[in-house]
């Protein structure tokens, strides 16, 4: 039999197709448009996702047979706010995860409200990413479209309920709302008050690799699939990735240089960061993890090239930068295009580059750049180690993890093994995996992931480049704080 891994991305869904043994048989991708209405706005239109599952799975069934396939499993970007109708007809735009619109719905909800109450029935704080803010701007600035909401998805439960007219959600996923209690699984009925919403809005709560239902007539006629083709509720995309890595049960920990960069660390048991700096979320697993997540990783090094040099070719880029200069640069650059999440949350945030001379080149800002992001990403990972966390090794995966060089600086600036999983396909296969299991093919999630998991390489790091980045990180370190009140005043700035 076959199953289909979607990974509903923010620039493309990619699609896969992987035999009962976990093996990737085809791959297609279906790019979208994005859309920036205003500063710091990042909206998406839901239909450009369902037009890419409809021209992407007949592209990769082309050389298969559609009626050996079994089941589907969907990972998607998180947090988006979907509003359908009664009709079932998307309301308005779906709001994105690096949307930084609701400054205002946040400060309420960590102030007003109260960063101790948020917690305490959601496990996590309010971030402008995150779906519940989306609702209070959309009953602030959209009441007319507000009180027309029959339901709440997520952007991967948006393509579930294409594909199988069934409201379901996962808990990996519906962490990321602020509207679960995530210790308990079930919806906070004290943030849906808070939201002026009611549990029927709510999509229903599934684990991650649970059936939802079968193909409706019109998709699997739409699609060319068989009606039995199994859906299961899916995961969030770092849910999912992990899943894909072998970051399963107790103290795992996987780091994805994608558009965002999260450093996900997978446990058992529900754990909290006391300062809310991590994400409190359910696993795809069964269990739980904390996350940290920044917005702006591969992203940074996508607008760098493409939009600031009118550059395509990265690699050529990257071999400009002399290994001598690593660790050894005074040029600095801040990653926080879209304002930033993890650790700082400040949707004021924005990037910077400091340090140049007269005799900084373009390889130097370059090299600052792909930096840049990993003092960021270590910024979490230092997080999770004042937790007592031990982060001595972790799996690598995301598009920026195919640079050589960027897995090179980010292993020394973490001083950490990186692990390279040999089926890099990140949240889509772990979408398969999920489907293989809810097709029965696996007894449970943990078994299909650790089967499927092969190293093939490790970048070690080299204590005298480590030593040297952690000069350079104490100092990266102090740039944040210098600026944010330039950030404040700059936000009021038309
Ligand atoms: C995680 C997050 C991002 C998106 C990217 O909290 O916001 O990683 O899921 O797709």
């Amino acid at each position: 039999m076959l199953y289909i891994g979607i990974d509903l991305g923010t620039s493309a869904s990619k699609f896969l197709l992987v035999d009962e043994v976990g093996r990737v048989l085809n791959t297609v991708t279906k790019e979208y448009p994005l859309s920036f209405p205003r500063p710091g706005w990042s909206e998406q239109d839901p239909a450009h996702w369902w037009q890419a599952c409809l021209a992407g799975v007949p592209e990769l069934l082309a050389c298969f047979d559609a009626k050996q396939v079994a089941g589907i499993g969907v990972g998607g970007q998180m947090h988006g706010l979907v509003a359908l109708d009664a009709a079932g007809n998307v309301l308005r735009p779906a709001i994105l995860w690096n949307d930084g619109r609701t400054a205002a719905q946040v400060n309420y909800l960590n102030e007003t409200v109260g960063n101790d109450k948020l917690s305490a029935w959601t496990g996590n704080i309010a971030f402008a990413g995150f779906t519940a803010p989306k609702l209070l701007w959309m009953r602030q600035n959209e009441p007319d479209l507000f009180t027309r909401i029959a339901k709440i998805l997520l952007p991967k439960d948006y393509l579930v309920y294409r594909l199988t007219g069934v409201h379901a959600t996962d808990y990996s996923d519906a962490s990321g709302t602020l509207l679960l209690d995530v210790a308990h699984k079930r919806w906070s009925s004290e943030m849906l008050d808070l939201c002026g919403v009611t549990e029927a809005q709510m999509p229903t709560l599934f684990d991650s690799w649970q059936p939802v239902g079968t193909l409706t007539a019109a998709a699997a006629a739409a699609l060319g699939l068989p009606t039995d083709v199994v859906v299961c509720a899916g995961a969030g995309d770092n849910a999912a990735a992990a899943i894909g890595t072998g970051t399963v049960g107790e103290g795992r920990c996987n780091i994805s240089l994608g558009t965002s960069g999260t450093v996900f660390i997978s446990s058992e048991q529900f754990r909290v960061d006391p300062h809310n700096a991590l994400h409190a979320f359910a696993h795809a697993d069964g269990g739980f993890h904390l996350m940290g997540c920044m917005l702006s990783a591969a992203s940074c090094n996508k607008w760098w090239m493409e939009d600031i040099l009118h550059d395509g070719d990265y690699a050529a880029a990257q071999e400009a930068i002399v290994p001598e200069k690593l660790g050894r640069s005074h040029v600095f650059y801040l990653p926080y295009l879209m304002g930033e999440r993890s650790p700082i949350n400040d949707t004021n945030a924005r990037a910077v580059f400091l340090g140049m001379t007269m005799d900084t080149t373009r390889a130097d800002m370059t090299q600052a750049m792909l930096e840049g992001v990993a003092f960021a990403l270590r910024d979490s990972v230092e997080i999770a180690r004042s937790l007592g966390l031990d982060i001595s090794r972790s799996t690598l995966c995301g598009g920026g993890s195919r640079s050589p060089l960027w897995r090179t600086i980010l292993a020394n600036v973490l001083g950490i093994p990186l692990d390279l999983p040999a089926t890099e396909q990140g949240p889509g296969y772990g979408a398969a995996l999920l489907a293989l299991v809810a097709c029965g093919r696996y007894r449970n999630v943990a078994e299909v992931s650790r089967a499927m998991l092969h190293i093939q390489a490790t970048v070690q790091p080299d204590p005298e480049l480590t030593a040297l980045y952690d000069a350079r990180y104490a100092e990266f370190k102090q740039i944040y704080p210098a600026c944010r009140p330039l950030f404040a005043s700059l936000a009021g700035t038309p």
